[in-house]
């Protein structure tokens, strides 16, 4: 098969590795890729926004399967776009992408299919939502309805700073995804992410994870796209994930298909473990990042058969993932999640020498060397027989990069690493 890639980032070399040991593969095109991901696939220059251009090249070069990455071209068409020019797609239309794109969409959704969530209301004015606040207990949480890079959800821990808060939303401090804001009740609990495949019909589930979304060491800071995660999350045991299936992920597919927006591609549910069980926080409608890269270093199996499968049918494919614990260190650069120093050198050294894997999310090639040209930049990944394995393995590999300019979290884990000690 000829697959084109989509996307920059740690997660998107994940998949190009993944992708390019497949015997299913006869060539892998990445754009706009990144020197990871030129090492996997042939870069070619196309603009993710020009549908046309898009389709142009999948005709020219006899594509049969685009891979989406990112949630932007998926909430912003190019699944449909692609599939009305017939073009195979692993990603969901821009309807059913709304679970990741609207919050207010994913919410009404919950209530129709009594879907497990936090109690909600939607608000299109801050007078509207000033008045809902009343309704509400501090610590507020104030979400933005669109896509906002992870950075739409402001927990306030007082009203005046609700109020300060939900100003700046409707100011345009979230551009148009502040619109709207739904507010909606604090949820206390441990959070972990569930992975599920899905052609619209069946449900494949693959996988758990946690992650690390603050910026410094004991979950402290500002929030981040994720400092490091690991798979699977044993907090989310199989008595657990079997509710997870019936009571969300299982109602959620049902009801878009039966009103008429059937979700193909992953399913990325971000989850709180309530004294009451689990409650969904949040859908995205793409695999997470950095969490694509520990599920892909689990992943024991051909990956192009099970992405292909979400566009034909997925009844038959049995996915295979290695018992080991899979756990990723981000390494970002200074100034992240604010503005990041650009240029910064980095040196990889012998960091796979024990068989971990380096994959680059915000990296670039200058006059040859590599350098640092994002916020998060590497995703230093290794597996173990458990978490505390694992860990010791991942922060020997971060141990041997150069990256001068750059800093990570020394803790990654820390939750199971803890549980494991007893
Ligand atoms: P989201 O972008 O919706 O995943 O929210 C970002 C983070 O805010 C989540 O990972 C949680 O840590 C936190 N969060 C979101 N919604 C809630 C809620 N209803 N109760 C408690 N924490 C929340
Ligand atoms: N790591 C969280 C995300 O990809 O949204």
């Amino acid at each position: 098969m000829n697959i084109l890639l989509l996307g920059s980032g740690g997660r998107e070399h994940a998949l190009a590795w993944k992708l390019a040991q497949s015997p299913s593969l006869t060539k892998l095109y990445a754009a706009p890729g990144n020197p990871g991901i030129a090492e996997e696939a042939e870069i070619v220059p196309l603009d993710a926004t020009d549908h046309g251009a898009v389709i142009a090249f999948c005709a020219e070069r006899a594509i049969d399967l685009v891979v989406i990455g990112p949630e932007a071209p998926l909430v912003d068409g190019l699944s449909d776009s692609l599939r009305a020019a017939g073009v195979p797609v692993f990603g969901p239309s821009q309807a059913a992408a709304q679970l990741e794109g609207s919050k207010g969409f994913t919410k009404d959704l919950c209530a129709r299919a009594g879907i497990p969530t936090a109690g909600y209301v939607r608000t299109s004015s801050l007078e509207d939502a000033r008045a809902a606040l009343a309704r509400f207990q501090p610590p507020y949480v104030l979400k933005a309805d669109g896509l906002a890079a992870g950075k739409g959800v402001v927990i306030a821990e007082t009203l005046p700073e609700a109020e300060d808060a939900l100003a700046d939303m409707f100011g345009g401090g979230f551009g148009t995804a502040g619109a709207e804001v739904v507010i909606e009740e604090f949820m206390v609990g441990e959070e972990a992410s569930f992975f599920a495949l899905t052609d619209g019909t069946a449900i494949l589930p693959f996988g758990s994870a946690q992650d690390h979304k603050r910026v410094g060491d004991g979950d402290v800071g500002p929030n981040t796209g994720g400092m490091g995660a690991y798979s699977p999350a044993p907090v989310l045991t199989p008595e657990l994930q079997a509710r997870v299936m019936a009571e969300i992920i299982e109602p959620t597919v049902r009801t878009m298909r039966e009103e008429g927006n059937p979700y193909q591609g992953v399913l990325f549910a971000g989850l709180m473990l309530t004294a009451q069980g689990p409650k969904l926080i949040e859908y995205n409608a793409r695999f997470g990042d950095p969490e694509c890269q520990v599920l892909m270093m689990r992943l024991a199996c051909d990956l192009v058969p099970i992405l292909d499968a979400c566009a034909h049918g997925i009844k038959r494919i049995k996915p295979v993932f290695s018992d080991e614990t899979a756990l990723t260190v981000v390494m970002a650069a200074k100034g992240y999640p604010g503005t990041p120093e650009k240029g910064g050198a980095i040196a990889l050294g012998n960091a796979e020498a024990n068989g971990a894997k380096v994959f680059h999310a915000g990296t670039a090639l200058k006059d040859g060397a590599l350098v640092a040209s994002g916020g998060r930049v590497l995703a230093v990944t290794a597996t173990g027989v458990n978490v505390t394995e694992a860990q010791a393995r991942a922060y020997q590999a971060v141990d041997a990069v150069s990256f001068p300019s750059g800093f990570f979290r020394r803790d990654i884990g820390w939750r199971e690493v803890a549980r494991e000690r007893g």
